[in-house]
């Protein structure tokens, strides 16, 4: 099973199953696994912290069931992340990222949605690690690399995010890429760097010259026919 703090000698990619047809889930996850991804990045939106709802821990306990040794990296894009750690590492979380947001704007007092509980970020990715599953925040392209710096060194993966969330198939924003950098100057090698949005055979290149490590894509992987998913996550881990 990948050990996301061990070295790596190339990038890894992580298809995001939300472009994945829905009723065709289990092949299309084993799909792209055989055609060379190594990760599998579940999106999960609760319809308050983004417009949109997605998947549940109900349907990661059956991919878990169907890919017993799939990765799966899973994102949380929720206002109340903590409610939902333990929930989807029983279903088989291999990693965890949670957005950063809610818990920067909540001490801000930025009158955010009360549903955002305002947790501790560090507590959260201790917890995490306690339950069995490596540890990350991701955040989003309009929050600053100061918000998050302190952050930093507690994370098995930083996720900078290069759309704003909630949707795929939105256009890469290569504005963060200098953010991208700053956060790469200050990671060790036990840990990884993941870019999440817009991503494709155009635009991986300047990901991984940025210093990340680990890409996740959607639309570009899923949008295609199933016997061209493995050229274009080889195009982007290498073109
Ligand atoms: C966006 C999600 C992404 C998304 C990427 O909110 O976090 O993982 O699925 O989609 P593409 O690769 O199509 O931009
Ligand atoms: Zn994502």
């Amino acid at each position: 099973m990948l050990n996301l703090t061990h070295r790596l000698d190339r990038p890894l990619i992580a298809p995001s199953i939300l472009s994945a047809d829905f009723a065709a889930l289990g092949n299309d996850c084993q799909g792209v696994l055989d055609a060379g991804a190594e990760l599998l990045h579940v999106d999960i939106m609760d319809g308050h912290f983004v417009p949109n709802v997605t998947m549940g821990p109900a349907l990661l306990k059956c991919l878990r069931e169907r890919l017993p040794g799939a990765f799966f990296d899973c994102h949380l894009m929720v206002c109340d992340p903590e409610q939902y750690i333990e929930p989807f590492v029983d279903a088989g979380a291999n990693h965890i990222t949670f957005n950063i947001e809610p818990a920067l704007d909540a001490k801000a007092g930025s009158g955010m949605s009360p549903l955002s509980a305002g947790f501790d970020p560090l507590a959260l990715m201790d917890r995490i690690r306690s339950l069995g599953a490596t540890a990350g925040f991701a955040f989003n392209p309009s929050t600053g690399f100061e918000s998050i710096e302190r952050f930093i060194e507690a994370a098995d993966m930083v996720l900078v995010m290069s759309v704003e969330p909630g949707f795929s198939g939105q256009a890469f924003m290569g504005d963060v890429l200098p953010k991208v950098e700053k956060v790469r100057s200050c990671l060790r090698d036990d840990q990884r760097l993941e870019m999440d949005g817009g991503i494709s055979p155009k635009t991986g290149k300047s990901c991984r010259d940025a210093g990340c490590d680990v890409l996740v894509a959607a639309s570009a992987i899923f949008g295609v026919p199933a016997a061209d998913r493995g050229r274009v996550i080889a195009q982007i881990r290498d073109e």
